[in-house]
C-alpha cells in the first residue's frame, strides 16, 4: 500500500486535519498540513475547521487541541506517547505543592496534564515564557510570588531573564525532559573546537550550564528562525534532532551538526515523539481512534489557563 497516498486521501475523504510536531520524524513532517512548535500547533488546533484532528505528536499536545476544540474528534496515533515533564508533575502531589503556597501565581508550562493546567492561573510554551512571567508581573505586581511548573530548567531560564529571585520570587516545580537534559558539554566543547566558527544555540528545556554557554537559546520555532536569518554558516543545535529536517531544507547552505549525547545512543531523540509513525497515522485516519475523550469539568477548568495565554499572546 501506498502509506502517502492512502492518508492524503482518508484526510480528504474525512476532511482531516495533520498537525504535527517539529520533533516528528521527517516523513510525518513533509505529509503534515501544519508543523510546528507547541505554541503554534494550539493556535492550529483551536482555529481548525477540519472535522479530524489528527495529532502527531505527544499526549498533552493531542489533549491540548481537545480542550481548545471540544466540538472536533482529536485522535493521537499512540496514546502512550507521554512526555517525561508531564509525567514529573502528578496532580495529587502538586495540588499538595499549591496548598503550602497559596498565595503563589500558578503558571504551568504547557508540557504538562490538563489536571495540572486546571490547578494553573496561566499556561506558557517555551516561546512566550518570558513574556507570560513579565505580564504577571505587570497585572499583579512585582511582589506576587510564582510558582513555575513543571520544568526547573526553562523555569530558572526565565527567572534569569526576568530577574526573579529562585525562592523568594519563584518557586520551581522540579521536573526535566529526558531529551534536553542529555547532553554531553565536554562532547561540545571538542566539537567547538573542531568547529570554532560554529554557534551553539539550544532549547530552554537544557541545563542552565549549557544554557550559559549558547549563543542563541529560544523555542524550536526561535531556533529555526534563527538558523535561517543568521549570517553564520555552522550551528551545534542542543535540541531533539527532528528539527533538523526543518533547518536542512528553510537553510540547506547551513552546517547543522546535532549537539552529541552524554552516552552513545540516539537520546538526543525524544523516545514518546517517536511512537508515531507513518503506519499508525494511516490506521488512526482510517479508524478514526486512538481518540482523545475527556471529562468536561476537567476540559473547562484546563480551558482558562490557556485561554488567557493564547489571548496574552496575541
Ligand atoms: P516547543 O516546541 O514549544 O519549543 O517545545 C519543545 C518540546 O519539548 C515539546 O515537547
Ligand atoms: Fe516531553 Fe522532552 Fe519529549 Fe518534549 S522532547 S515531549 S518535553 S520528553
Amino acid at each position: 500500500m501506498d502509506l502517502f497516498f492512502e492518508i492524503a486521501r482518508l484526510k480528504k475523504e474525512k476532511n482531516a486535519v495533520l498537525l504535527a510536531h517539529y520533533y516528528q520524524e521527517p516523513d510525518i513532517q513533509d505529509i503534515a498540513d501544519f508543523v510546528g512548535d507547541s505554541l503554534e500547533l494550539a493556535r492550529a488546533a483551536q482555529k481548525t475547521t477540519a472535522d479530524l484532528i489528527v495529532f502527531a505528536g505527544v499526549h498533552f499536545m493531542a489533549e491540548g487541541a481537545k480542550i481548545l476544540n471540544p466540538s472536533r474528534k482529536v485522535v493521537l496515533p499512540d496514546m502512550r506517547a507521554g512526555c517525561s515533564l508531564s509525567d514529573s508533575c502528578p496532580p495529587e502531589a502538586f495540588a499538595r505543592f499549591r496548598a503550602l503556597h497559596p498565595d503563589h501565581f500558578v503558571i504551568s508550562y504547557i508540557n504538562c496534564s490538563a489536571a495540572i493546567k486546571a490547578q494553573s492561573d496561566v499556561i506558557c510554551t517555551s516561546s512566550n515564557a518570558v513574556k507570560i512571567v513579565e505580564r504577571v508581573t505587570r497585572e499583579f505586581g512585582p511582589d506576587r510570588p510564582i510558582i513555575f511548573a513543571p520544568d526547573r530548567n526553562l523555569g530558572a531560564y526565565v527567572a534569569k531573564q526576568t530577574g526573579k529571585k529562585i525562592g523568594s520570587q519563584m518557586l520551581l516545580w522540579q521536573g526535566t525532559c529526558i531529551v534536553h537534559e542529555t547532553f554531553s558539554e565536554k562532547k561540545i566543547a571538542a566539537l567547538k573546537l573542531e568547529h570554532p566558527e560554529a554557534e551553539l544555540i539550544a532549547h530552554p528545556e537544557c541545563e542552565a550550564t549549557l544554557l550559559e554557554k549558547s549563543d542563541f537559546v529560544g523555542s524550536t520555532s526561535a531556533l529555526l528562525k534563527y538558523v535561517m536569518e543568521s549570517s553564520k554558516k555552522t550551528f551545534i543545535v542542543a535540541t531533539e534532532e527532528g528539527i533538523l529536517h526543518q533547518m536542512r531544507k528553510k537553510a540547506p547552505e547551513k552546517l547543522l551538526i546535532p549537539a552529541p549525547p552524554n552516552a552513545n545512543c540516539a537520546c538526543n531523540e525524544c523516545p514518546f515523539m517517536k511512537l508515531n509513525t507513518l503506519e499508525k497515522i494511516h490506521l488512526c485516519l482510517r479508524d478514526e481512534a486512538p481518540e482523545m475523550i475527556m471529562d468536561e469539568e476537567l476540559r473547562k477548568k484546563a480551558l482558562l489557563p490557556l485561554q488567557r495565554m493564547l489571548d496574552w499572546s496575541n
